[in-house]
């Protein structure tokens, strides 16, 4: 299916590796022109570069999204460099809850240290909020914009030892939707993706690194067992498995699909 992204502006916050790297590359793919967002300036550049080397245009855009002005200042950025604003916007930057210790469990909501609630809160949602107030007006004067939060499936069913994280992906849904209600007038859709436990190479060890299997990671046998589609393929979700969802929608092919949460789990929550 041919999405029509040509020439489009679209930002992807985090995008230096795992699942926003992959967002990256698809939108690229599929035309649009990429600004690609990590707090790592080296894994911006090393994304936007693999863009350009597969003949696509793309602009590293390093910066902390959890700093306002750095955001309004990127943005800006971006909007020079293309000479176009951004239209499409993908927030995908997101952290858990800190392992205090190696290897250990993250910690439940009463022993979790209130400074550990805040990098999660200003993370997940301010730095959600940031990029649409940078993005929306722009996008109100074009009547045109489409944003994709990424979100977990934590904040649809809540997770034990992710309270704080669950409640923050949770209130990323509920702005979503505010969003899509304020901005419909002006074409513009606003939809969330929740995903499941996704394997990639940015994630050095546990279930979820890529070498895992159930033979050599007992608790990766568990995992597959909750999500009805790993039983059948054998693994968890990757990126790839997320990034055509959110290429969807992006386009003008989705544009009656708004406020609404898309579950890319392979069945793990079912609502
Ligand atoms: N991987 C999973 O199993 C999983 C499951 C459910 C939801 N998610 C969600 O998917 C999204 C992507 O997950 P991932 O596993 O690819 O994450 P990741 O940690 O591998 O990558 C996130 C990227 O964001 C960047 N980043 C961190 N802080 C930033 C900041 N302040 N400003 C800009 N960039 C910043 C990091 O440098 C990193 O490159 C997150 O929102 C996460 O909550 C992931």
């Amino acid at each position: 299916m041919k999405l029509g992204l040509d020439q489009q502006v679209a930002l992807v916050t985090g995008g230096g590796q795992g699942v926003g790297r992959r967002i990256c590359l698809e939108l690229a793919q599929e035309g649009a022109r990429v600004v690609v967002n990590d707090l790592f300036a080296e894994r911006a550049e090393a994304v936007a570069r693999e863009i350009e080397a597969a003949g696509g245009s793309a602009l590293a855009a390093p910066a902390d999204i959890t700093k306002i002005e750095a955001v309004k200042a990127m943005v800006e950025r971006a909007a020079s460099h293309f000479g176009a604003p951004v239209q499409i916007l993908v927030n995908n930057a997101g952290i858990l809850p800190e392992r205090r210790e190696k290897g250990g469990r993250t910690p439940s909501f009463l022993d979790m240290p209130v400074e550990d609630w805040t990098k999660v809160i200003n993370l997940n949602l301010y730095g959600t909020m940031y990029c649409c107030q940078a993005v929306l007006p722009g996008m109100v004067e074009r009547k045109h914009g489409r944003i994709v939060n990424i979100i977990s499936e934590a904040g649809r069913i809540g997770e034990a030892n992710f309270a704080v994280y669950s409640g923050a992906k949770a209130a990323i849904a509920g702005f979503g939707k505010a969003l899509a209600r304020e901005h419909g007038r002006h074409a513009i859709t606003v939809n969330a993706v929740a995903l499941g436990a996704v394997s990639h190479e940015g994630i050095k060890d546990g279930p979820l690194h890529v070498d895992a299997t159930p033979q050599n990671n007992e608790l990766l046998g568990k995992m597959l067992s909750l999500y009805p589609v790993s039983k059948g393929a054998g693994r968890l979700s990757r990126p790839e498995d997320v990034a055509g969802i959110v290429a969807f929608l992006a386009s003008d092919r989705a544009l009656f699909i708004t406020g609404q949460t898309v579950g890319a789990s392979g069945g793990y929550v079912m609502i």
